[in-house]
C-alpha cells in the first residue's frame, strides 16, 4: 500500500483534483489517499470540495482577506510541516500554479518526499506574466520528480529544462474530466438571476477577471470597453460573476455598477458556472482554467491577457488573445457580436487539452512509478 497525499487550496486546483482524487481512490487495494487543503481560498474551494464530495483529512484555514504573496506562502509552508511529519507520505501530488502548489511542492521537498506535479509544463516564458503563477510553475517543476504533463507543448517545454523524458507522462488535463461530468443541458438554474436570462436570443457575454497583473487600471480599462459595447449592442448581455479580491470588486463597483444589461453576480459553484459557459455566446476571461474549457464547448474565448501558456485552443482558432488595451477589447468584443462570419470560425469545438481521461492516466501513472504496475499507461494525444 503507498499513501499518497494531494495538497491544493484555491478553486481551480479543486476542481482539477477533484478528478484525481475520486481515480486515486478506486485504487484502494494499493494506494491510500490522503486530502490536504491549505484553504488559500475559503469559500470558492469550499464550493468544490462539497460538489465532489470531498472531505478533507487536514485543512490549515490560511485565507485572510486581501492576502499577501508573503501571508500565502508562509502560512501555507508552516502549516504544511507537521501535516507531512505526522502522515509521511510516499508521494506528494500538488497541481498547477498557485502559492499553494509552490508551497505545498517545497514543504514535501523538505521532508524528502517525492512531489507529483499535475498540470506540469504549462510556461509563458516570462516569469511577470502571469504573476506569480509563471515561477510557480517552473519552482513547483524543479522539486517535482514525476510531471504529469497536460499536453505534447507542455512536454516539450520540461524536456527544454532538461526533465527526463521517462519522468514525464502526458495525461491531458483533468479538467475536462471535471467538465464533462458537469455540463447538462437539463441543468437548470438556481440563482433567479440567471433563471431570467433567455440564453437563446440574447448574446450573453460570460466575464471573469482576477489576474494580480491586471489589477487596478487594465480592469478598469476592460471594465469601460465592454459597458460601452453593451450600451451600443441591444442583444448584447454581461454574466459577470465578480471574483472575492476585494481590489476586483471595488473596480467593478466603480466601472459597472448600474450599468444596463450588466448582470453583477457572486461567483459563481462549478455545477452552475460551467452551464452558464455552456449556454453563453462568448466568453471574456483572463482565466486560465477557462481557456481549457471553452473549447470543448465551442465557445470563442476572448483572453483578456498579453501571454499564454494554452497556445494550443489560440492555435487552433478558438481562442484569441487580445490584451487589456481599452480600444482593442471593445473592438474584438464588438466584432464577434456583429460579424457573424467572424464569430463562426472560432465556435468550432475542439478538445486539445483533454479527453475525459486524465485522472485515470495519473492514477495509472503513480501505479507505474511506484512499481505497483510493470505497464507505462498510454498517453494524451492532441485532437483537433
Ligand atoms: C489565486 C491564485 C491564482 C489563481 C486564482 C484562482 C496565487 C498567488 N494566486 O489568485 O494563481 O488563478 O487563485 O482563482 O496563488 N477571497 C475570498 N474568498 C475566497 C477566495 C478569495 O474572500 O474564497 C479573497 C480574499 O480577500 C483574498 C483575495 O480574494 O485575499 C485574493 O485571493 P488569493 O488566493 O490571494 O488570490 P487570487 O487572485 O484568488
Ligand atoms: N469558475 C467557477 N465559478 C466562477 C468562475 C470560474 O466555478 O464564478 C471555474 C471555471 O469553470 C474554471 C475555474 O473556476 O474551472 C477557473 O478558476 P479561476 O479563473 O479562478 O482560476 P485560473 O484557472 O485562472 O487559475
Amino acid at each position: 500500500m503507498i499513501k499518497v497525499m494531494t495538497i491544493f487550496g484555491t478553486r481551480p486546483e479543486a476542481i482539477k483534483m477533484a478528478p484525481v482524487i475520486g481515480e486515486l481512490r478506486r485504487h484502494t487495494n494499493d494506494i491510500r489517499t490522503v486530502v490536504a487543503v491549505t484553504a488559500q481560498h475559503r469559500q470558492m474551494l469550499d464550493q468544490v470540495l462539497s460538489l465532489f464530495h470531498i472531505v478533507p483529512d487536514y485543512d490549515l484555514d490560511i485565507m485572510s482577506q486581501g492576502q499577501t504573496l508573503y501571508d500565502i506562502t508562509t502560512k501555507a509552508l508552516l502549516g504544511l510541516q507537521p501535516v507531512l511529519a505526522e502522515e509521511k507520505p510516499d508521494l506528494v501530488l500538488v497541481h498547477g500554479d498557485t502559492t499553494t502548489t509552490f508551497a505545498g511542492a517545497l514543504a514535501a521537498y523538505y521532508q524528502r518526499i517525492p512531489v507529483g506535479h499535475v498540470e506540469a509544463g504549462l510556461r509563458t516564458g516570462n516569469i511577470y506574466s502571469p504573476f506569480p503563477e509563471e515561477m510557480n510553475r517552473k519552482l513547483t517543476g524543479g522539486v517535482a520528480s514525476l510531471h504529469f504533463a497536460p499536453t505534447e507543448t507542455a512536454k516539450a517545454n520540461l524536456l527544454r529544462e532538461q526533465v527526463q523524458e521517462n519522468h514525464i507522462f502526458v495525461t491531458g488535463n483533468t479538467v475536462i474530466d471535471a467538465l464533462m461530468k458537469t455540463v447538462s443541458p437539463n441543468y437548470r438554474f438556481a440563482d433567479p438571476v440567471l433563471q431570467k436570462i433567455d440564453f437563446r436570443t440574447k448574446k450573453v457575454i460570460l466575464l471573469t477577471t482576477h489576474r494580480r497583473e491586471n489589477l487596478g487600471e487594465p480592469m478598469r480599462h476592460i471594465y469601460k470597453a465592454l459597458r460601452a459595447v453593451t450600451e451600443e449592442i441591444g442583444d448584447a448581455e454581461i454574466v459577470f460573476p465578480v471574483h472575492r479580491n476585494p481590489l476586483v470588486r471595488r473596480a467593478v463597483e466603480e466601472e459597472l455598477a448600474g450599468a444596463a444589461r450588466v448582470h453583477l453576480i457572486d461567483p459563481l459553484d462549478y455545477e452552475p458556472f460551467a452551464n452558464v459557459m455552456s449556454r453563453s455566446y462568448l466568453i471574456v476571461t483572463d482565466s486560465g482554467g477557462i481557456q481549457e474549457e471553452a473549447p470543448s464547448l465551442g465557445k470563442p474565448v476572448l483572453v483578456l491577457r498579453d501571454t499564454t501558456e494554452r497556445p494550443e485552443a489560440v492555435q487552433a482558432g478558438t481562442v484569441r488573445l487580445i490584451g487589456t488595451d481599452k480600444e482593442r477589447v471593445y473592438t474584438e468584443t464588438k466584432r464577434l457580436l456583429t460579424d457573424s462570419a467572424a464569430y463562426d470560425t472560432m465556435r468550432r469545438a475542439v478538445n486539445p487539452y483533454g479527453d475525459g481521461h486524465a485522472a485515470a492516466r495519473i492514477a495509472a501513472a503513480v501505479l507505474f512509478a511506484t512499481g505497483k504496475t510493470a505497464s507505462r499507461p498510454d498517453e494524451f494525444h492532441l485532437s483537433l
